[in-house]
């Protein structure tokens, strides 16, 4: 049996058809299991990972989780729900994020600095563990479909920031090769996608698979700031976001070839998600 949390998420989804079309047992954690959505062939249970005490019943049996962490939310139950999960499975496969180094457990209000810590907890759990340490999602970009659909024009900061985003299939590809096998026992994965693309292009893009042309207007970073904490985003993600993408400006972001070299085949394209989402932006 295979847990998999974030079973409702961008990727998470993904894990559960792909085990379920491998035929595994899956088991799916969801905190409203009425809502979830989730395909039948899953045992949908509910629990909440800020809740260890509450994770009995959706650890049961299980062999091996694939984790999903609410970021900075739940970080105060996080000791005691990588404890129960440890006393459990054998094998963790943990959604991480690019850059995750030690020194940023120093920052417990970042994101990063969070996925520092449960990576640090998770190490001296006992299980063996698998590092997903993904680049910035494809499906980032939905941000913009309300933008896209209303007006056809995108306002964000930095159109030159060059970023290699993935496609949230292909990680979920790389954890379920992961979960198969202990070929990746100990691994701490870099996943991107194949290519790099600025902003400004990715909207071009997007604007050729929905057959509507968009355009791409600087926002300031200031204003960019002012927005996204009016909209209540967290000050550390807002930072964090407008500081990663003004360094991508002068540096792209690093291409990796690791979800061709464990599945077998190339990172998915920007144009190919582009082309899956194209109704979420009509
Ligand atoms: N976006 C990026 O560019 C990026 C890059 C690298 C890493 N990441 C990491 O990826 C993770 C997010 O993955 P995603 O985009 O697939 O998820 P998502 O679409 O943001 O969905 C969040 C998922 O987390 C679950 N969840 C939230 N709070 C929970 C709680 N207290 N207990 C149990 N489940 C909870 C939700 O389940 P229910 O609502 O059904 O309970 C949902 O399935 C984060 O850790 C993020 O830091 C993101």
């Amino acid at each position: 049996m295979i847990l998999v949390t974030g079973a409702t998420g961008n990727v998470g989804r993904h894990v559960v058809s792909a085990l379920l079309d491998k035929g595994a047992d899956v088991r799916a954690l969801t905190r409203d299991p009425a809502s979830a959505g989730l395909p039948e062939g899953a045992e949908v249970v509910r629990g909440d990972l800020a809740d260890p005490a509450g994770l009995d019943a959706a650890l049961e049996g299980v062999e091996s989780v694939f984790l999903v962490w609410p970021t900075l939310s739940a970080d105060h139950a996080a000791p005691a729900t990588i404890d129960a999960i440890a006393g459990r499975a054998r094998h963790i496969v943990y959604l991480s994020a690019r850059g995750v180094s030690h020194d940023l457990e120093q920052e417990p209000e970042s994101i990063l600095g969070s996925h520092a810590r449960i990576e640090r907890l998770i190490r001296g759990s006992g299980p063996e563990w698998t590092f997903l340490r993904a680049g910035g999602f494809a499906a980032n970009t939905l941000m913009w479909a309300q933008q896209i659909r209303d007006t056809g024009v995108v306002r964000w900061f930095h159109g030159n920031a060059a970023r290699s985003l993935i496609h949230e299939r292909d990680i979920a590809a790389v954890g379920v090769s992961a979960l198969a096998g202990k070929d990746h026992h100990g691994a701490a994965y870099v996943l991107t996608g194949p290519e790099t693309l600025t902003q400004a292009e990715q909207v071009t893009t997007i604007g050729e698979a929905i057959g509507r042309p968009l355009r791409w207007e600087e926002l300031p970073p200031d204003i960019a700031r002012r927005q996204m904490l009016a909209q209540g985003w967290p000050p550390s993600l807002v930072e964090g976001m407008l500081g990663a993408h003004a360094a991508t400006v002068t540096v792209p972001e690093r291409v990796t070839s690791t979800v061709e070299e464990i599945t077998g085949t190339p990172a998915t394209t920007f144009r190919q998600w582009a082309t899956d989402h194209a109704h979420d932006f009509r």
